[in-house]
């Protein structure tokens, strides 16, 4: 693999015109979908309005704080490397089972998190697959893309971009769990938060490093909004809608603050996340790679192209770890830095011990 293959060194100001353009481009496909996909607007409902205006920004400032990400030394130089290799044409089936195993193995059952601890998967899992299965019910309905018709007495049809699909019954079990589902993921999301407020409260570690708008804001919001999306719940079954339209009001409140703090705080790891896939195919192949020698013991210990890679970030995040001898200090495995790093203290022990 040559270095040279992903020279773009680009500007600031023309990266962020890249970015401003991909983003303004993503939030008109992003509207021109919402017109479609709801027939013309025929089944969107102009009371959500305020949820669509906010998502559409979002949308757009997630993706230009994605695009500048990017253009990051580090995250631009794997993300290259990532797609160099997928676009790999004979190694194809290798980097497509080493993109399953990562989605899979990180993504989806999060098994880093489980070495952490089974209550830290278990607070993450309820945050994440609330947030993802109540996402997955409530964006499509706001824009427009599904919506049910009563057909008979009892039976609600539920249509995609317009197109008929199946039928539920209002009164099965089916019918209940699809209506209530909200409620559901609205309980799984308080479930986790506690947990993690817990945790943030009483964990010594935790509690000396974290900020209350990093790491309880996030929290605060996802159990409001879960809180006046269950209390709309109770209004309308059991109150007979008494402060319906008020609550409603709050719920779309919250969820627009959250929406518009996606891509500044903690949330934004939903998005930069999954790009560790890239990453991890770099580790996977890179081990059928050149491999580089440490330049004190002589084990292998990463390929060449990783460690070019990371002399060359390194180099133009403006950091020099060259050492005396001419080698930089990422020449070195990690044993014998550590080695190195032990011999340095203990000359500068002996040197202050002389005078
Ligand atoms: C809708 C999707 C997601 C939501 C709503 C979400 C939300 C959160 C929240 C609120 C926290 C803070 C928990 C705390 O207070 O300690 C957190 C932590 C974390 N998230 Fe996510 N997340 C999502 C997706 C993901 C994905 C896809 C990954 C990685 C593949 C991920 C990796 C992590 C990690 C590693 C932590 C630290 C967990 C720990 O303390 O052990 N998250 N997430
Ligand atoms: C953590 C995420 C969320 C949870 C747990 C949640 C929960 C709920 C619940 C329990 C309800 C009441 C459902 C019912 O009575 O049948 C509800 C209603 C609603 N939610 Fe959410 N929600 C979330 C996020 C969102 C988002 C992101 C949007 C917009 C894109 C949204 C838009 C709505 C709308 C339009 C309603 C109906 C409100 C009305 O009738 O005025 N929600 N939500």
């Amino acid at each position: 693999m040559k270095g040279a293959v992903l020279e773009d060194r680009g500007s600031p100001t023309r990266d962020r015109a890249r970015a401003l353009l991909v983003a303004a481009t993503a939030s008109a496909t992003l509207m021109a979908l919402i017109y479609l996909g709801s027939r013309r607007l025929e089944h969107y409902d102009a009371a959500l309005f305020g949820y669509t205006v906010a998502g559409v920004i979002a949308f757009g400032v997630i993706i230009f704080r994605y695009v500048i990400w990017l253009h990051r030394p580090a995250t631009r130089r794997y993300w290259l490397r990532g797609w160099q290799l997928f676009l790999d044409r004979k190694e194809l089936r290798r980097s497509l089972q080493s993109i399953i195993g990562t989605a899979f193995g990180n993504l989806v059952a999060q098994r880093f998190i489980l070495r952490r601890s089974r209550t830290r998967w278990l607070m993450h899992a309820l945050i994440m697959w609330g947030c993802i299965i109540s996402a997955a019910i409530t964006f499509p309905l706001v824009f427009g893309w599904i919506h049910f018709e009563l057909e008979g007495a009892r039976s609600y049809r539920a249509y995609l971009f317009g197109f008929s699909t199946i039928a539920v019954d209002g009164r099965s079990t089916v019918g209940w769990m699809t209506f209530h589902a909200l409620d559901f993921t609205a309980i799984m999301v308080i479930a986790g938060c506690a947990i993690a407020i817990h945790r943030r409260l009483h964990d010594r570690g935790a509690v000396s490093m974290q900020q209350f708008a990093l790491d309880f804001a996030p929290h605060l919001l996802l159990i409001a909004i879960s809180v006046s999306g269950l209390m709309l719940t109770a209004s309308s079954l059991w109150l007979g809608g008494y402060m319906y339209s008020f609550i409603s009001l709050t719920h779309q409140a919250l969820v627009i603050m959250t929406l518009f703090y996606l891509p500044f705080g903690k949330f934004f790891h939903i998005v930069q996340r999954p790009a560790s896939i890239g990453i991890e195919l770099y580790q996977n192949r890179g081990g059928e790679m050149l491999q580089a020698r440490c330049a004190r013991c002589g084990t292998e210990f990463v390929s060449q192209a990783w460690l070019d890679d990371l002399e060359d970030v390194v180099r133009r995040l403006g950091f020099d770890y060259r050492l005396k001898n001419g080698h930089a200090l990422q020449d070195y495995c990690p044993r014998c830095k550590r080695i190195l790093r032990g011999l340095a203290y203990a000359a500068l022990v002996q040197r202050s011990d002389r005078r």
